[in-house]
């Protein structure tokens, strides 16, 4: 099965160091991109690329619209799609009230199921083709999870969160059936399809200290897995993180003690860090997911974006919407509150480098730039199709535009899910085909 792509094909090297930085992306204006067996072959002028196609190639032709990587999510909650547009002053009151009462209905295998249709569909109306993902405590939410990522063919991350303390009775496991749960979650879909299966304790605050021994041990057992947590959110659940243990010198620290704290380790939100806790997450390799629309939507802060990328010791980062603390699935309306938060504090983040964040920046963060996240050649044909045309007020903006660098701004500024034309997966076109 070989299909040929043509349209403005942009896939980015490294990450941007300003607008002018063109040695930091391809960009092909009339560009084509060759697809066989979900795998991109070949990518260059569409002339030299139809020249080498084979004569019974499928084309398809995605002009004036750009072609870009599929976009990543690197952490967002799947038992949480009805908990979005929760109205709370706080993180903690709007877990209490609203999160841990709809995160239990998900013991109930038809509920996680039918939520698990609506996912996929979310993110590939969205363009995403990867995101990192928290089932809820029970198997049985992770295995629906895994199922539908298969049945779609979608390189997905995702682990049952293991909590066995402040949440009610159902949504609490022990760290025994932690432990033996998450064995058996990587045992029957770690490397199945594309599926990674992350290794998830929710936060400190939620696992004791027996449970966080458990999760050592399955660091320990199974290095090449993603651990994935929360770090840092909010100056009221650092306050009481702290006083749970009184042992460890900072928040950071806690994970740290419990061998948590690696190169496959990500930590959602992580906004109000010491300069030890950045030194220490840098000299880790851990990675700091930003998470805009939720910390604006829960008022938790202002993500020091820049100031942790350009340290000395620089704060490897990554970009995700948390659904449902985030208010958004669309990664184009998530980048659009980076930038304003970059704004607030100061900083300009630059379209480009947004778009390297949502791409090969999320691919990096994840280990995993050898499959996703660009227009490589031997990578995964996981593709969006941007149309930053997509509404009538848009198009009206369109017809100043004068650069790639100002349509990628409007697109972001602007768009949503109506600017993704279409989602590859795998070479497969996902979103036209959605009911
Ligand atoms: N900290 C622990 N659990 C959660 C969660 O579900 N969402 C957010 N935003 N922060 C958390
Ligand atoms: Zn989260």
């Amino acid at each position: 099965m070989t299909t040929l792509l043509r349209g403005r094909l942009l896939s980015f090297k490294r990450a941007p160091q300003g607008l002018d930085d063109t040695d930091s992306y391809t960009y092909e204006s009339d560009g084509g991109l060759l697809i066989e067996n979900g795998i991109i072959a070949a990518i260059g002028p569409y002339a030299t690329i139809k020249a080498q196609a084979p004569g019974d190639v499928t084309e398809v032709d995605h002009r004036p619209h750009l072609i870009l990587p599929g976009l990543i999510d690197m952490h967002l909650h799947f038992p949480q799609m009805q908990v979005i547009a929760s109205y709370a002053a706080n993180l903690l009151e709007w877990l209490n009230t609203y999160t841990f009462p709809e995160e239990c209905r998900f013991v109930e295998s038809a509920h996680a199921e039918r939520i698990a249709t609506h996912f996929y569909n979310e993110l590939i109306r969205h363009g995403t083709t990867t995101a990192v993902a928290y089932c809820s405590v029970h198997k049985t939410s992770a295995d629906a999870f895994f199922s539908e990522a298969m049945r779609r063919n979608m390189r997905m991350v995702g682990g049952k969160v293991m909590m066995d303390r402040h949440a009610p009775q159902g949504l609490l496991d022990t760290p025994e059936t932690g432990y033996d749960e998450t064995r058996e979650v990587i045992a029957d879909w770690h490397g199945k399809g594309r599926n990674h299966v992350a290794i998830t304790p929710r936060f400190a605050i939620t696992s004791t200290p027996a449970q966080m021994e458990a999760t050592a041990a399955l660091a320990r057992e199974f290095p090449d897995l993603h651990i994935q947590t929360h770090l840092s959110e909010n100056h009221d659940e650092i306050k009481f993180t702290g006083e749970l243990y009184p042992e460890a010198i900072d928040y950071t620290d806690i994970y740290a003690r419990y061998g948590l704290l690696g190169p496959k380790s990500l930590f959602g939100h992580a906004i109000h860090l010491s300069e030890r806790e950045a030194d220490a997450m840098s000299e880790a390799g851990a990675v700091a997911v930003h998470c805009p629309t939720s910390n604006l939507f829960l008022g938790s802060g202002l993500f020091p974006l820049k100031a942790l990328a350009r340290r000395e010791k620089p704060v490897r980062i990554g970009v995700a919407t948390d659904i449902g603390g985030g208010s958004s699935y669309s990664m184009l309306r998530t980048m659009d509150e980076a930038y304003k938060i970059q704004q607030l504090l100061g900083e300009r983040l630059n379209p480009l480098e947004s778009y390297y964040y949502m791409t090969r920046g999320n691919a990096e963060a994840l280990s995993l730039v050898d499959k996703i996240g660009t227009l490589d050649t031997g990578t995964e044909a996981d593709l969006i199709i941007l149309n930053a045309a997509a509404t009538p007020a848009m198009t009206l903006k369109m017809e100043v535009v004068k650069s790639l660098a100002e349509e990628l701004f409007l697109l972001q500024t602007m768009g949503d899910d109506r600017a993704i034309a279409e989602t590859y997966v795998a070479g497969k076109p996902m979103k036209s085909i959605l009911q």
